[in-house]
């Protein structure tokens, strides 16, 4: 390998590797940039289309006058020029109208541009806005700017475009209960996704943590079922009045895109008995849920007044979505309270939901309610969508699925002649998931999903076909559920570009799809994103086997490689020094500083990574006379959020020796669920005994790692999952001072009593961390 050899002491190597970064110049706007690829497009030739002053819309009944005044506002915006809405035509004109026998299906249009005249026609309404849209990604991306650009010619290339969507359910779903969305937030996902033709917004609207929609007979669903207490101590809430959700729905018809409402039953509905005690089978006096989780105090199907409550509900719900489908949750509900509630046992006799074929009598009971809650949508004239497991315990007859836990329950329900939704988790279409390496990238729930993963995805599975049964497959949805999404720019950080990957899997035919091509046309469209002031994930610089910001070494160099989830352009700089193209990898003979990012086309830029190298002589052991097995623990009780406010407290503490990492835990309740969350410390101390000498890596969910005196894991004020502050030292064989500080807390709703309080290591070059063995850890009395 041609290896670079880069030191701080030799300067003229920086300086001839280095170059400057060049400005942006539009190499995005090159080529053809739809997205979703359209079915079929010729480039008829190398003409183009110019907008000028001249420039008119022409147009043929209402809703064509409508959509034209839609975009001739966007295009006045971003060019200064006054485009006028008509029926008389000039000769630099785009024409647009509906024709309900155009060859194609709902949602389809033909768009035609030539040097002249762009004419765009609709199979409908819908089909007319979508060639529209396309219409404007011939453009440069700054045709999507909030103000006047100056110097660009306003091109676009001749094309002769037929296209349709491959499916009419085309999903984000948004889940503003875990945290809240305001209005403006959701218009403006609405404004985004509306670009890229994704035509249904799912909004996840009940849930443990919070009721977010007013119900006027049940005002203490809001009042008191809107905001929560959390573990740091503050209150935090939110929800739509009645008013908002009618400006979201309207705005988001305007953009063709209908709002699915999501009033999860019968469990996820810790914050509605919070302010209905009565609705749960104990009448359990409770408060909205502080962590994440399953709850398991659900709903009680065995009283009348529950169904009375779900229907009040739906009749305040039903007519402010005037979209045909509602969706009802049914996922993860637990049927403990159910098994013991007499009203429940009495409910499954009158019944007579025995355990039959497979189900249990508790499923059967889930389904019961949910066959109940069809009826009450149907009257309505709305038609129900459940997760996967309303099909535990029989699938109500006219039932969607949305299938989340894999494939298997859309493929049961397309089997059984019930339209599905596909978004599984194992798909790809979690996009809570990561994208990209966990010690780098903000906390998130676990999983991993790059775009690529989420483009790759087929909706319809290979037993579908061989069923033929794969018309069943309505389309297809990813869900942005948001525990660690603890801002809006969180919130776009994980759901762009993913969303954009969807709204291809979604419209474009399997031939069509190119992720090459994919890649190429998301660099236009995320400068389509910036002029929305969109918090777009850019692909960091990773290292393989962890990118890690400490790096130890103690040998004559040490060599750092970068890599990023999709290619893209990486810069860095070492001390300060020129800022240089990576091309290979780093060789380091010194301590160092260096800064790497990754840059778009654009000259948009990835956060920078900050990566310390630093030579070290590695630590001697120590002399430990008399070591006896396990750590010495000092527990202290009390609430504390930091080893801050820990060393500052003056409560009880008792010394005990632990000899396993959940002797930690043992002060706490290992359950959430009991409600009781015990606050308290624990201080480990004592020594480790390192087999071979080498460079170590520790990481740790604990609130810090102390070797030899040096805090190594710092997660001090973090959420302790998925710690990202792994540290390194160089150490020699023998005995090594060793303290680690565990905190029971709830921090980002996270209670640190579900972590395993354990410490891991690695030694250099292992390709994993493993917990360290209660048998490399003494104390001394
Ligand atoms: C789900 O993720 N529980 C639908
Ligand atoms: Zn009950």
């Amino acid at each position: 390998m041609n290896l670079k050899l880069i030191s701080v002491l030799l300067t003229t190597v920086l300086l001839i590797g280095s170059s400057c970064s060049t400005p942006p110049e539009r190499s995005y706007n090159d080529g053809i940039n739809i997205i979703p690829q359209p079915l079929s497009l010729k480039q008829v030739e190398e003409a183009k289309f110019t907008l000028s002053g001249n420039t008119s819309f022409c147009v043929e009944g209402d809703q064509a006058t409508v959509i034209a005044n839609f975009f001739a506002t966007k295009i006045a915006t971003a060019t200064g020029y006054d485009v006028t809405v008509g029926n008389r035509c000039s000769s630099s004109e785009i024409s647009l109208k509906i024709d309900t026998n155009l060859d194609a299906k709902a949602e389809g249009y033909t768009l035609n541009v030539d040097s002249d005249k762009v004419a765009i026609v609709g199979k409908d309404a819908a089909g007319l806005f979508y060639g529209m849209q396309s219409f404007m990604q011939l453009l440069p991306a700054e045709i999507e700017s909030p103000i006047v650009v100056e110097n660009i010619v306003w091109s676009a290339p001749c094309v002769e475009i037929a296209d349709q969507p491959r499916f009419e359910y085309r999903g984000i779903m948004l889940d503003a209960c875990r945290h809240f969305m305001p209005v403006d937030f959701v218009k403006k996902q609405i404004d985004i996704l509306s670009l890229f033709k994704i035509n249904r917004l799912h909004l996840h609207l009940t849930e443990d943590q919070g009721w977010r929609i007013e119900i006027k007979k049940y005002p203490k669903l809001t009042e008191i079922g809107s905001k929560r207490i959390e573990g740091e101590g503050h209150e935090y809430g939110g929800f739509y009045t009645q008013e908002d959700i009618k400006e979201i729905v309207a705005y988001a018809s305007e953009r063709f895109i209908t709002i699915v409402p999501e009033f999860e039953l019968p469990g996820h509905e810790l914050a509605a008995i919070a302010a209905y005690p009565e609705l749960s089978c104990g009448n359990t006096k409770t408060s909205p849920r502080i962590v994440w989780g399953v709850e398991d105090i659900v709903m009680c199907p065995g009283k009348e007044a529950t169904f009375q409550f779900l229907e009040d509900v739906i009749a305040e719900m039903a007519p402010l979505f005037p979209g045909e489908y509602f969706h009802i949750g049914g996922d993860e509900c637990p049927k403990s309270s159910w098994e013991k509630c007499p009203l429940c046992k009495k409910r499954i006799r009158a019944e007579k939901l025995f355990a039959k074929d497979g189900h249990s009598s508790e499923e059967r009971l889930q389904s019961y309610v949910i066959g109940r809650v069809e009826k009450m949508l149907t009257k309505h004239g709305k038609k129900l969508i459940g997760w996967d497991e309303i099909l535990e315990g029989g699938l109500s007859p006219e039932a969607t699925v949305m299938s989340w836990r894999g494939e298997d329950g859309g493929i049961a329900a397309a089997n059984m002649g019930h339209n599905v939704i596909m978004s599984p988790n194992s798909g790809g279409l979690y996009i809570d998931h990561y994208q990209g390496d966990s010690n780098i990238e903000p906390v998130a729930i676990g999983g991993y999903s790059t775009l690529s993963r989420v483009y790759s995805y087929n909706p319809v599975p290979e037993k579908l076909v061989e069923t033929g049964k794969s018309d069943f497959v309505m389309g297809v949805q990813a869900n942005l559920w948001t525990e660690y999404m603890y801002t809006t720019e969180l919130m776009e950080y994980r759901l762009y570009p993913r969303a954009i990957a969807v709204a291809e899997i979604g419209w474009t035919q399997m031939d069509r799809k190119d992720l090459e091509d994919f890649y190429r046309r998301m660099n236009n469209a995320s400068v389509r994103l910036d002029n929305y002031d969109v918090n777009y994930h850019i692909p960091q610089a990773e290292q393989a086997g962890g990118s890690f910001n400490f790096i130890p070494f103690t040998a004559d160099t040490v060599t750092l490689a970068f890599t990023t989830t999709r290619p893209i352009k990486m810069e860095y700089s070492i001390n300060g020094g020129a800022t240089t193209q990576y091309t290979e990898p780093l060789i380091f003979s010194e301590s160092s500083t260096l800064e790497i990012y990754s840059v778009l086309p654009s000259g948009k830029t990835s956060p920078t990574r900050v990566i310390t190298i630093e030579k070290q002589e590695s630590k001697p052991s120590i002399e430990v006379a008399n070591p006896l097995k396990g750590l010495a623990a000092k527990f202290s009780d009390g609430r504390f959020l930091n080893t801050e406010e820990l060393s500052n407290a003056t409560t009880e503490s008792t010394n005990s020796v632990i000899e396993n990492w959940s002797d930690l835990l043992r002060r706490g309740k290992l359950q959430y669920s009991s409600k009781e969350v015990t606050y308290y410390a624990a201080e480990a101390e004592g020594y480790i005994n390192i087999a071979e000498d080498g460079i170590y890596y520790f990481s740790s969910d604990n609130e810090d790692v102390w070797i030899d005196g040096e805090i190594i894991v710092d997660n001090s004020n973090e959420v302790k999952r998925f710690s990202r502050n792994v540290g390194a030292i160089a150490l020699k064989a023998g005995m090594h001072q060793f303290k680690t500080v565990f905190i029971s807390n709830i921090i980002g709703g996270w209670p640190t009593i579900w972590s395993d309080a354990s410490v891991s290591m690695k030694k250099e070059g292992a390709e994993k961390f493993t917990i360290i063995e209660p048998e490399m850890l003494f104390y001394t009395k």
